[in-house]
């Protein structure tokens, strides 16, 4: 077998011992007489592994009762559709920050929504342009009072910038995270968002949805106008069975769910950490490197650098492809090098990288 250190920001690398239980269980799951894939959503086998990943999610994130778990596909562009479709009506506004290509986009998108209903989008705060890259601080996030949800990315995929503490926003406004690339990945407090999403690609399983916790209270509030498979209820109340789920992807995140309890989340926390540090580490010791983030808003998910030209930068991802480390290469609308470490990503995998990195830096320094 030859695998290779998988560096892509999503889809992602998975944990093998996922892929090898995935494989085991692949043509008759557990003397089912079929594979997962096969089976109906409304037997008697599929249910049991849908609910179980759903009781393992919330395990690790620590929400209760008074929450729903949904997996909705279109992944986490849908979303960004879905929340002010539900949740943004005439004459109402709702809070949004810029800081990167994911706020970005969520953003313009409530502004669709937002043209079309006569509502308003406020934007709290702006620095998707600035480099270094960076979150906006306390200080810069001028939140409102009264309006319907604020939304903010918790890290930046693309520019590689991370809220290391997540913002204070105003009391009595329903928080909405997008956890896309960090979710399940540090320690934090779940339970101060009334929804936070992620599309599964990442650090959650295979693409093919979303995964959406939302307070039950914040789902009643949605629009009952719109098309039924839009809105949030419609899932929540069908367990996100109203229509055919995607039942491997969700097999899948459920693998994932155990892997990570098996493993103790703490001991993920803690490698995700240590797996950070160590390209960091690299990136500090030298002007070879220069970081893309801010230090103090810098990802322990998507490590993102430059070298001083773009030539360098091929030569490196040639040379690091030829060792087999694979997907290197900044997001096209960046550039540069972007190392992306999910929860999967191993260990030995960024102790390559940093050989790499100090090995090339010896030669072309
Ligand atoms: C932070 C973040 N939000 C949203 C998305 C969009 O997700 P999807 O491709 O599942 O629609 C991405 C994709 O990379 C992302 O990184």
């Amino acid at each position: 077998m030859a695998r290779v250190y998988n560096f892509s920001a999503g889809p992602a690398t998975l944990p093998l011992e996922v892929l090898q239980e995935a494989q085991q269980d692949m043509i008759d799951y557990r003397g089912c007489g079929m594979a997962v894939m096969e089976m109906s959503h409304r037997g008697k086998d599929y249910p049991v592994i849908h609910d179980q990943a759903i009781a393992d999610f919330k395990e690790l994130t620590g929400i209760g009762d008074d929450y729903d778990v949904l997996f909705i596909q279109g992944g986490g562009s849908m979303q960004f559709a879905m929340i002010p479709m539900n949740f943004l009506n005439a004459g109402e506004s709702a809070d949004y920050t810029n800081q990167g290509t994911w706020s970005g986009k969520a953003y313009k998108e409530a502004l669709k929504v937002a043209a079309l209903r006569g509502a308003t989008v406020n934007l709290v705060a702006d620095c998707a342009k600035d480099i270094p890259t960076r979150m906006p601080s306390q200080e810069e996030l001028k939140w409102n009072a009264g309006v319907k949800y604020a939304h903010f990315c918790t890290n930046e995929t693309i520019s590689g910038a991370q809220f290391k503490t997540m913002p204070a926003t105003l009391p009595g406004v329903p928080v909405i995270g997008d956890m896309s690339s960090d979710i399940l990945s540090c320690e934090r407090d779940y339970t101060k968002f009334d929804m936070f999403y992620a599309g599964a690609q990442k650090n959650l399983g295979p693409a093919g949805m979303a995964v959406v916790a939302i307070r039950k209270e914040l789902t009643e509030k949605g629009n009952a106008q719109i098309p039924v498979m839009l809105q949030y209820r419609t899932h929540a109340k069908e367990n996100s069975m109203f229509n055919t789920p995607p039942t491997y992807s969700i097999y899948l995140f459920g693998l994932v769910m155990k892997w990570i309890k098996k493993m103790g989340k703490e001991n993920l926390f803690k490698l995700n950490a240590e797996k950070a540090k160590k390209i960091y580490d690299v990136i500090d010791s030298s002007d070879f490197w220069r970081g893309t983030a801010k230090r103090e808003y810098r990802s322990d998910m998507n490590v993102t650098f430059r070298l001083a030209t773009e030539e360098l930068e091929k030569k490196f991802l040639d040379e690091a492809k030829a060792l087999g480390m694979s997907s290197l290469k900044g997001h096209r609308s960046v550039g540069g090098i972007r190392a992306t470490i999910y929860n999967a990503f191993p260990m030995e995998g960024v102790d390559a990288l940093v050989n790499f990195m100090k090995e090339f830096e010896a030669k072309n320094g």
